[in-house]
């Protein structure tokens, strides 16, 4: 057969952007057409919606973004980020339980744009990059496009905690390959699971990766994507595990990722920051200088008005206040229909991954993308995912939560 003729260069062949959660969602669309909106459930979108099925945004920072003077929203940001966002960023990802270590930022277009950044300048070229089996897709995507490929490690054990036998047997074995490897974790509120580590999970990740690094040979680089950390319990509570990335070795460096996007609902304004931590200031500087200049060479600078509303909220007590009150409310919301969806899952039988915040809950299904046809025909969309189907109880309304763990049941047989 004769190949198909094409323009793009080696590397950038056969790539193809159809992204099946947004024609998903686009059938859903007809069917509430066809069908009429309360007998279909689209349970495909990413985004936090209220129950009357309308973006959900915080008020005040609405406000901040529209009460900002014209030169804040037009000028450049620094290629690094605004000062103020950059120190709001870093105490607002890491809280509380501060790291014993050097700490730098760097503003990226969200939290995939520190995905990006830490993929290509951390792990080699044809490497592999460490994640769970259960994983967000672009992280995928990120890793193709930058001629990485992921590997997988089991996220659950036999008791739905953390899996630290597969996650140390799978550091151990890249490392025998690789000079350096890059982990991907998200939590808390995983996507898509809804799953977090506990505290004493943290420790022990963080003491497998030291053990891993304790020769000095290799380097080990812990991405911390902590997208929603924001939906995940109290602010003290939630960023506890921040404490366990002090005083680690030269050779381990942890990147967190702050993102504005669901914490402030702010997805369209691309904001975020890669946080290093270090217990080296040379390798804290490195981290700065290696991302500022990737910053120039991919996206220049980030969105200055996201980046000085943030700087404002931190910047001021009262603001803060009224943004989390608000936050919280989105929150009760949220906790409230994975509460029903769980409940409704226990009562039906239906096994479903352990789920502790968030926005998506998921379920194990073998043979997901049947299941996931079977049940457009009832009218529900979700998006099939490799090991089973995910159900983003952000976007539903509450209302419609109840009825769908019984049908998934009746789906899978
Ligand atoms: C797990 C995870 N990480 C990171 C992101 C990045 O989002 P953004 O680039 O908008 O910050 C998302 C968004 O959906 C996500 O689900």
């Amino acid at each position: 057969m004769s190949q198909q003729f094409s323009m793009t260069a080696s590397h950038a062949k056969g790539k193809s952007g159809d992204d099946l959660i947004f024609a998903t969602s686009k059938e859903a669309n007809l069917a509430a057409m066809k069908f009429g909106e309360e007998n279909v459930v689209n349970a495909t979108i990413g985004a936090l919606f209220t129950d009357d099925k309308k973006l959900a945004i915080l008020p005040t920072v609405d406000r901040l973004i529209r009460d900002l003077p014209a030169e804040e929203i037009s000028a450049y940001a620094p290629i690094a980020g605004l000062p103020e966002f950059l120190d709001a960023a870093i105490n607002l990802a890491l809280g509380e339980d501060k790291p014993e270590a050097f700490i730098r930022a760097v503003a990226t277009p969200g939290g995939s744009g520190s995905i990006r950044h830490t993929i290509w300048n951390y792990s080699e070229m044809g490497d592999k990059v460490l994640t769970s089996d259960w994983f967000w897709g672009p992280y995928k995507t990120i890793a193709n496009e930058n001629l990485r490929d992921i590997a997988i490690y089991k996220f659950f054990d036999e008791k739905d905690g953390f899996n630290l036998q597969d996650f140390e047997e799978k550091v151990n074995g890249l490392l025998k390959k690789q000079d350096s490897i890059v982990i991907l974790l998200n939590s808390p509120a995983h996507n898509p699971t809804g799953f977090s580590l506990s505290d004493q999970e943290w420790s022990s990740v963080t003491e497998v990766l030291k053990k891993a690094s304790a020769s000095g040979e290799k380097r080990i680089i812990l991405f911390v994507d902590v997208a929603y950390i924001d939906y995940a319990g109290t602010f003290a509570e939630s960023r506890r595990f921040m404490k366990y990335f002090g005083n680690l070795s030269r050779n381990m460096l942890v990147v967190v990722a702050f993102s504005m996007s669901k914490g402030y609902t702010s997805y369209g304004l691309r904001s975020g920051a890669m946080i290093g931590i270090s217990s080296s200031s040379e390798i804290a500087r490195e981290f700065f200088e290696t991302n500022q200049f990737s910053n120039r060479g991919v996206w220049s600078n980030g969105t200055r008005s996201a980046m000085r509303v943030l700087g404002d909220i931190y910047g001021n007590g009262d603001i803060r206040a009224k943004v989390e009150a608000e936050r919280e409310e989105l929150r009760k919301m949220l906790g409230n229909r994975a509460s029903i969806f769980m409940e409704e899952a226990r009562r039906s039988g239906l096994k479903i991954c352990p789920y502790k915040a968030g926005f998506f809950i998921s379920v194990p299904v073998e043979n997901a993308m049947e299941t996931w046809e079977s049940l457009k025909k009832e009218n529900i969309f979700a998006v099939p995912l490799k090991m089973g189907l995910r159900f983003a109880v952000c976007s539903i309304p509450t209302r419609q939560i109840g009825m769908i763990p019984e049908k998934v049941v009746k789906a899978m047989k």
